[in-house]
């Protein structure tokens, strides 16, 4: 395969991936939601009906159903990142004596990633029901602003708490409703925050890792080679060092899925890190991401008619109040770690 086509191979897929990620990782508001929706309805006119068909019932499959694709897609990525790792990576690091500790870090951190992984996905996030409520409710006082006494969810027929929410994927109200994940197909709320905190930081460890000992091989690769201080002549028969680009030409084709996976790995870090940083931020103000989008008044009646039914901000969103509670650092983050549990009433 020339190199012209092998590059445009990657520029479409880690274009798909960008969009694709950018797309579902969270609300729909987002600007890139917006972005999404605005470039489905110029090409809808162009599409024919059957094919706008089979993709809504697919993205309603997808996205509005309870359902383990994403477990299994992130599965068969890291599976792919890590064989091309063992398979090409490993022993060339060996060859170019990188030690054996560092080279297993990899493994360690995919062990305790998929430690947490495993808790998100099997942890109950706090399903409010009908024999904790009780307990639910005074976890957190309503704060009258976001969160009004006194709301039931029309779908559970219970009392929301303060902080809750109704997950329409899961179609359940969560205790502190953080967001639906779909690449653990549950909800993150009062009891799996901190899982999935952990999760996030580990997965960005885990790509940083390999993506920094990939570097380093291919750094090793090209200084091996020659190629910095390679010439070539010109049509003028002058000779001309070789510059980046033959370096980058040189790595393409001679380590195709090996600068693929850094690509992937890199982009995977950064997106994530930015993502982890954020989730930090709302643990360490003692905020869910749902009030965030809540308080900036992106989910909201005026804007989003079927959010009506949750309890939602007053008359208009006041952007210029801060709507967090914070009691300190330490204190929000140990709401996190050590989640406050419902009281449960003896029933004799
Ligand atoms: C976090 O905020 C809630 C209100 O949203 C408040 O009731 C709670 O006490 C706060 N917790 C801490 C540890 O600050
Ligand atoms: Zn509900
Ligand atoms: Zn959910």
């Amino acid at each position: 395969m020339d190199f012209l086509t092998l590059f445009a191979i990657y520029v479409v897929v880690v274009l798909t991936c960008i969009i694709l990620v950018c797309k579902y990782s969270g609300q729909q508001q987002t600007p890139f939601g917006i972005l999404y929706d605005s470039v489905v309805k110029t090409v809808a006119p162009f599409t024919p009906k059957w094919l706008q068909k089979f993709s809504q019932w697919s993205l309603h499959r997808l996205f509005h159903q309870r359902n383990n694709m994403f477990i299994y897609l992130h599965i068969l990525l890291e599976g792919a990142v890590y064989a091309e790792f063992t398979y090409e990576v490993f022993g060339f690091c060996r060859e170019m004596d990188t030690s054996l500790t560092s080279l297993s870090v990899p493994y360690v951190l995919l062990t305790i990633k998929t430690f947490f992984f495993y808790l998100c996905i099997r942890r109950d996030p706090g399903t409010v029901t009908k024999k904790k409520v009780a307990g639910q409710l005074h976890i957190y006082p309503y704060d009258r602003r976001l969160f009004h006494p006194g709301v039931s969810c029309p779908t559970c027929q219970l009392v929301k708490p303060a902080r809750s929410k109704h997950c329409r994927v899961c179609n359940r109200c969560v205790q502190r409703f953080d967001h639906h994940c779909v690449w653990v197909n549950n909800c993150i709320g009062a009891q799996n925050t901190r899982y999935f905190l952990l999760y996030l930081f580990s997965v960005c460890a885990m790509a940083g890792d390999v993506a920094l000992l990939t570097g380093d091989m291919l750094l090793h690769a090209v200084l091996r080679s020659g190629l910095l201080r390679a010439s070539y002549l010109d049509e003028y028969g002058e000779q001309q060092p070789a510059g980046p680009m033959f370096v980058v030409q040189h790595l393409f084709l001679t380590f195709p899925r090996i600068v693929f996976m850094l690509g992937f790995l890199i982009f995977v870090f950064f997106l994530l890190a930015g993502y982890a940083l954020f989730h930090s931020y709302l643990a360490v103000v003692n905020q869910t991401s749902n009030e965030w989008y809540k308080s900036r008044g992106y989910v909201c009646q005026h804007c989003h008619p079927t959010a009506a039914a949750d309890n939602l901000c007053s008359p208009a969103p006041d952007h210029s109040k801060r709507y967090y509670y914070s009691r300190g650092l330490l204190r929000n983050l140990g709401e996190i770690f050590f989640p406050p549990q419902p009281v449960q009433k003896k029933d004799n």
